[in-house]
């Protein structure tokens, strides 16, 4: 939220309840926000059970909404010559990372020259999926910060051709990321030649969430069969509708597109879970795949191959097919209905 404008000092009953301290814009003087449609926007936010955090500190961490960092941190408004995925969600612990490592390695054994890059500062998983943890001398915040080039930090998949990590930072800096800084990084792993860049995204709507979210061409809405992450979903959605590059630029919308993760058949029918129709209807945006649930995913996490590797195991076959849908195949859903008796028996 934009710091208040109002310089006034209240001194009604209910300014001095409301405990909202915030800065004037011009004078670096405390004033008390008496506005009472901030507290009803505050108690709707806690009543919403959602992971995502309050939307003001969210919205406080956003830079744009920054007045004084607004300025210095422009955007970069150039076109890109790559296409820029985001693997996005409201929800944390959904399979963003997962789907960011399978679909990168999938675009990139079909011969795409593809990067992924690790927006979630902090936690930086994408690395130990790739299996790439202890080859990180440079990370994403190291380039930001010029402590390093793009070739010192970008590291080679050692399994797929055409592949390269951009790991994160395991500091907890996350005001590192600004939208000029990433948007400069951005533009050199495009002009490198990248056809793909794929950003995993954190949860929610925290500075890295937003700064991956505004520069997507493409996002991957990445979303569990319940009712806490579709809504979550929805308001990402919202945001990439409103507030990304190509809305403000007023270009063609970011393609939204839906990928369920961890749909269980057994549990749909059952009516423990959303059925895909009931996500589909809720979110209406076309699904790019259902990755079922499978024990293989952690198990893949655990050796440090992305699951898409594995074969043999329905979400690996998923995620293939979501590769070739993202590429303009058409292919059918598989794993949305129960398997017959035949099918149980032979996979
Ligand atoms: N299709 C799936 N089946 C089973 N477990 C999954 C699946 N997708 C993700 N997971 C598990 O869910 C957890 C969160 O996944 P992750 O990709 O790290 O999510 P996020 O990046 O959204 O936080 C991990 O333990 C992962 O192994
Ligand atoms: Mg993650």
């Amino acid at each position: 939220m934009p710091p208040s404008k109002n310089k006034n000092t209240k001194t009604n009953k209910a300014a001095e309840t409301a405990e909202n301290k915030v800065v004037a814009e011009n004078e670096n003087q405390e004033v008390e926000q008496t506005a009472s449609a901030d507290l009803e926007e505050k108690k709707e936010v806690v009543s919403e059970p959602t992971t995502t955090e309050t939307k003001k500190e969210d919205e406080e961490k956003d830079p744009k909404n920054n007045e004084s960092t607004k300025e210095a941190d422009a955007p970069i408004e150039d076109d890109f010559t790559a296409r820029i995925i985001v693997v996005t969600s409201g929800k944390g612990g959904v399979g963003k990372t997962t789907t960011a490592a399978s679909i990168s390695t999938g675009l990139a054994a079909q011969g795409h020259k593809t990067v992924v890059v690790d927006f979630d500062v902090g936690l930086r998983n994408l690395d130990l999926i790739m299996g790439c943890e202890r080859r990180v001398v440079y990370d994403f915040i190291n380039v930001l910060h010029g402590e390093a080039n793009l070739n010192q930090a970008l590291i080679k998949d050692k399994r797929t051709d055409n592949l390269y990590i951009l790991a994160a930072s395991q500091t907890k800096d996350k005001d590192s990321l600004s939208y000029n800084g990433v948007g400069k990084v951005l533009k050199e792993l495009s002009d490198m030649g990248f056809e793909y860049i794929i950003c995993d995204s954190p949860a929610g709507i925290e500075a890295g969430a937003l700064i991956a979210l505004y520069y997507a061409d493409e996002a991957i809405v990445t979303t569990n069969p319940e009712i806490s992450s579709v809504r979550d979903s929805d308001r990402i959605l919202g945001i990439l509708y409103a507030k990304s590059r190509r809305a403000v630029q007023n270009k063609d919308s970011v393609v939204c597109k839906l990928l369920l993760t961890r749909y269980d058949v057994n549990r749909v029918t059952k009516e423990e879970m959303l059925s895909l129709n009931d996500v589909q209807e809720l979110l209406r945006i076309p699904v790019l795949g259902v990755i079922p649930e499978s024990k293989e995913v952690l198990k893949s996490s655990n050796d440090g191959a992305p699951v898409i590797l594995n074969t043999k195991c329905d979400a690996g076959k998923a995620y293939q097919d979501a590769v070739k849908r993202l590429l303009g195949e058409e292919v059918p859903l598989r794993f949305i209905t129960e398997k017959s008796f035949f099918q149980k028996i032979f996979s």
